[in-house]
Parts: C-alpha cells; sequence; structure tokens
C-alpha cells in the first residue's frame, strides 16, 4: 500500500475491472487467492457469466463491469441504423442485467448508459458508442472518486487500539478501487492508526477467507480472519469495537441488503452494544425500492452449500435454502458512510434528502 502524490492510497493488488484499448479485462475472483488471473472480456454472454460466477462480483464492480460488458455487447453493431442500434442496446442491457438482482449498482449501471443512448438518438451508431465509451469511463471514475471519500469520511470511526469486525468483501476487490466498507480502514492504517480486522469467513463462498483477508493482508492491515459463527465469542469477550459492512442495495427507509449473515452480525452488534456502520456510495442507495422487503434476493445454486473446496460434505439430494442476501432493518444501523458524509437516522428524510 502506498500513498499517491494526490493523497490517495494505491493498493498494490490486482483491480476488479479495466478498460484498457477499448477492451474489458475483468480479475477472476473465484480462483483467489491462489491464482491471480486476468480475463479479457470478448462476449455478452461472457460478461453475463463472469457477474453470474463471481469472477467479477460486489455490487460497484457489477456496475462498473455491467456498462463495460454492455460496449462489449454492442461494440460489433456499429452498422446499424441509430433507431435499432438502440433498440440492440436496451436488449443487451436487459439481458446483462438479468445476471444477479440484488446489487442495484447494475440495473443503476445499465439504466444509466441506455437512458444516454437515447438521449443520443440524433447521432450515428458510432457515435453513440463513442459517448457510452466516455459514460462507462464516468461510472467508472465517479466510484473510484466515492470509495476514496468513503475511506476519508468513515476513518474517523475507527480509534487506536480498536478491533472492527467486517462481513463478505466490500473492498478494493468489490469496486473500482480502495472499497467501501474497508476504505475507512485503509484511510485509518495510512493515517498510522493501530487496530485489529476480524473478518468473518462468509459462508458459502468465503468472499471473507479468500478476499478480505487476502487484500488487507497484502496491503500489511492487523487482519484476523474468523469463522462467521464466531463473531459472537469475538464480540462478548469485549474484541470488537466497531462494524462496518458493504451493501448490495439500501431501500428509501434504510434498510439494508448485504450479504447472506450480515443480518446476524447486526443482531450481535445490537445485543453487545456495538455500533453496526454500513459503508456505500450513492450509486447503492435506491430511492424507487421502498424497504427491505421489496428488494428481490438472489437465490443459489444448492452446490455452493453442499460442497466445500469441491468435495461434498452433505447428503446427495438433501434439501438446501442458499439465498445469497439478507436484509437488515434499518434501526440496527448507527448510520450510512457515504461519499457525502456519515448518514444518520431518520434514514426515510435523510436519505432522500442527501441523494433524492
Ligand atoms: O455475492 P457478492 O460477493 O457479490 O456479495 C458482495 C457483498 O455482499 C458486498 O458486501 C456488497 O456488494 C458491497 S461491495 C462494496
Amino acid at each position: 500500500m502506498e500513498l499517491k502524490n494526490d493523497g490517495k492510497i494505491k493498493l498494490n493488488i490486482p483491480l476488479a475491472a479495466e478498460w484498457k484499448d477499448g477492451e474489458l479485462y475483468l480479475l477472476d475472483q473465484t480462483k483467489l487467492p491462489t491464482e491471480v488471473i486476468i480475463e479479457k472480456q470478448e462476449t455478452a454472454q461472457q460478461v453475463w457469466d463472469s457477474i453470474k460466477v463471481l469472477k467479477v462480483r460486489g455490487a460497484p464492480a457489477i456496475g462498473i463491469a455491467g456498462a463495460y460488458g454492455l460496449l462489449v455487447a454492442i461494440k460489433q453493431q456499429q452498422n446499424l441504423s441509430t433507431s435499432d442500434f438502440i433498440n440492440y442496446i436496451k436488449k443487451q442491457a436487459e439481458y446483462l442485467d438479468s445476471s444477479r438482482p440484488t446489487a442495484v449498482n447494475l440495473s443503476w449501471a445499465l439504466n444509466r448508459m441506455l437512458n444516454k443512448a437515447k438521449s443520443f438518438s440524433s447521432l450515428s451508431s458510432h457515435d453513440i458508442y463513442a459517448r457510452l465509451e466516455k459514460e462507462a469511463i464516468s461510472i467508472h471514475e465517479e466510484d473510484i472518486e466515492c470509495c476514496h471519500s468513503i475511506g476519508r469520511n468513515g476513518a474517523p470511526l475507527i480509534e487506536n487500539g480498536m478491533g472492527v469486525l467486517t462481513h463478505c468483501n466490500a473492498g478494493s476487490l468489490a469496486v473500482s478501487e480502495l472499497g467501501t466498507a474497508l476504505a475507512p480502514m485503509y484511510v485509518a492504517h495510512s493515517q498510522n492508526k493501530k487496530f485489529k480486522i476480524y473478518a468473518d469467513e462468509t459462508r458459502p463462498l468465503l468472499q471473507g477467507a479468500r478476499l478480505t483477508s487476502w487484500e488487507l493482508f497484502e496491503a500489511g492491515l492487523d487482519v484476523t480472519l474468523i469463522c462467521d459463527n464466531m463473531a459472537a465469542h469475538f464480540m462478548s469477550k469485549g474484541h470488537i469495537q466497531l462494524i462496518i459492512v458493504g451493501t448490495d442495495r439500501v431501500a428509501a427507509n434504510g434498510d439494508v441488503a448485504n450479504k447472506i449473515g450480515t443480518l446476524g452480525v447486526a443482531i450481535l452488534a445490537d445485543y453487545y452494544k456495538i455500533p453496526f456502520y454500513v459503508a456505500c456510495p450513492f450509486s447503492t442507495i435506491d430511492l424507487n425500492t421502498p424497504t427491505g422487503a421489496d428488494i428481490p434476493i438472489e437465490q443459489r445454486d444448492p452446490a455452493e452449500v453442499t460442497h466445500f473446496a469441491q468435495k461434498r460434505v452433505a447428503p446427495q439430494n438433501v434439501s438446501v435454502g442458499n439465498p445469497a442476501f439478507d436484509v437488515t432493518p434499518n434501526r440496527l444501523v448507527k448510520g450510512f458512510i457515504t461519499e457525502k458524509g456519515i448518514i444518520n437516522p431518520p434514514y426515510v428524510e435523510t436519505l432522500k434528502n442527501t441523494f433524492g
């Protein structure tokens, strides 16, 4: 980890998504931490699969991958008439959006691209493509700025000697760079604060073990990996004074969808009177979804639960539940760490006033 001349932190790990010379490259996060593989994305179907199987994952990162993925999907169709091209963009955006339902960043980014295309309906298809490339780059650059601001706004919450718990991966690998939940930790570390981070392993797909502990460890932060069912123990022993998680969608009333297991962490935090914060950029706040009950929850393949490291650990044909996310009610959220500062309750008003 190093500080650049502009005061921003640079982590020495690969980026989740990169747009280089008109091509999209995604880091295959399913192979981390043992292998670092970066794949060029050649077709819409490849991008769809990369999002579905979590080669790229984390709400802001799939928004960025979706925006660039749309360019991959439409690149070869620039010979179409403008109206056919816009219809084609709409179909491809719907297709990419069908890869994952919960993180609002994906549909947000694709809608933004589609609306941009529609606003240029007097231009040629070639010019529309050029404008859309600029738009995707803006979505990416805005996320970078948001993450650094979230880091600066959240760092004052972290004090010397604290234990900070996080769940899943809301770090650099889940966004453009730096992270949301992990950004305040990187900034606090750059300010020479001494604190410990506890990373829940995050069953079933182990984003905490494979990704969070890896990126924090690589950056030289003091991280301790724990199994999900150890969080209560560490809280009860007084090891944890602060919790920061990311989110896939914040409803208008402040209910929060995040990786399965987050709700349990929030309930424990309430019991042990530990402040529970959620870090996110504006693109994750969905004022069109009234409450958490209205957020679609992705159901994933039972094999993710019945198997561990490709090995069966459950009886064949046993019934399995595998919701990828749960919803934490707003009253358990102490505040939202955003690029616009920390947002406090009552969320129906404060979220609307800040992001409406
Ligand atoms: O299924 P995943 O790995 O995409 O889930 C990711 C999370 O739940 C993150 O906490 C969330 O997207 C926030 S990322 C900054």
